[in-house]
């Protein structure tokens, strides 16, 4: 049932995500070839981001359970009982385990692109909280959603762990906090993962570590045009790069072509020269100020912020800011 307002995925009569589609095809066309990360996580790029989180080198998901596991009764205090958890992006199985028991929930709401991922998790989460009402909705979470029914009227904290926002540009993240902000209504507060700025060659090693997972993980994103938009992209005549881009202060995630390439998805020719790249990931990391400053113009006002011990992550509790007339 598609009720007004919803934003459930939109596929064509072939089973096409027509979204999908039409931002690979206008991302490949463009000068810099790019597409958007967030169609990395079908079933098996979600399964392979679950390894990438247990790699030696990849740091963000421990530091950030970490945070969770350690501060509980700080985050019980300030968030308070009875709130209905809104998680923008169904969670893994550890982290959202640890938000959940710190604050006695009413609702647990997981919103996720990806639709057997999000059953598999929301069944996880009930079989952990019998108690809890669980509510999974398959959605795009990057334009207002219209929230079940059954927590209408209890107010919200969004949770949006994992340094997800560091995918999106400034402006993207500004438009989805915002959009968030609408979602979950303004008395809610929102609990935030964003990862920190730190050298270089430990940035770099995350994202491209020793086991090959991460490039796997880049990779299924031409697995999944050939499979699903009838793509002929050659995966030999690519190979995986991470780069720091310090203007941006982010991490980039490249598809490079060794060679000349030039294949097709939907009909549609493509040609690319050696050394040429497809984007496929932008992973920016934030300073005390610049993540307040992201969340300030998103329309959120930082509460309290905590960091792992080794001050690699942040975790920040917001509240919806209060529209008025400022000087
Ligand atoms: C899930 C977006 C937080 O940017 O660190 C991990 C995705 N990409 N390794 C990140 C990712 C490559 C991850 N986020």
């Amino acid at each position: 049932m598609v009720r007004e307002g919803i934003a459930l995925v939109d596929r064509d009569e072939d089973g096409v995500d027509r979204a999908f589609r039409a931002d690979v095809l206008a991302g490949l066309a463009q000068p810099q070839k790019a597409v958007p990360a967030r169609w990395f996580y079908d079933e098996q790029g979600s399964e392979l981001f679950e390894q990438i989180t247990d790699l030696p080198e990849y740091y963000p998901t421990r530091a950030e359970t970490e945070i969770l596991d350690e501060r509980g009764e700080e985050l019980s205090a300030l968030i308070g009982q009875g709130r209905a958890v809104v998680e923008f992006g169904s969670g893994s199985s550890t982290k959202t385990p640890l938000l959940l028991q710190a604050i006695a929930p009413a609702a647990y709401v997981p919103l996720d692109i990806s639709g057997d991922f999000l059953r598999a998790s929301a069944a996880d989460l009930a079989c952990k909280f019998p108690g809890l009402p669980v509510h999974p909705l398959e959605a795009d979470f990057m334009k207002p959603v219209e929230l079940p029914q059954a927590v209408a009227g209890v107010p919200k904290l969004g949770f949006f762990p994992g340094s997800t926002i560091g995918n999106m540009v400034a402006r993207t993240a500004i438009d989805l906090l915002r959009s968030m902000r609408q979602t979950l209504g303004s008395d809610a507060m929102l609990l935030i993962g964003m990862d920190l700025i730190k050298d270089v060659a430990v940035l770099e090693a995350a994202y491209d570590d020793a086991q090959g997972v991460t490039a796997e993980f880049n990779f299924n994103l031409i697995h999944r045009i050939n499979r699903e938009l009838g793509g002929t992209v050659p995966l030999e005549a690519f190979r995986h790069e991470a780069r720091w881009n310090d203007i941006h202060a982010r991490i980039e995630m490249h598809l490079v072509a060794r060679e000349p390439v030039s294949f097709t998805v939907s009909d549609q020719r493509f040609t690319m020269d050696a050394g040429e790249s497809i984007h496929t990931e932008n992973s920016h990391k934030f300073d005390l100020r610049s993540s307040f400053l992201l969340l300030l113009a998103g329309g959120w006002t930082p509460r309290q912020r905590w960091t792992d011990r080794a001050g690699r992550f942040s975790l920040i509790l917001a509240e919806a800011s209060t529209p008025r007339t400022a000087p």
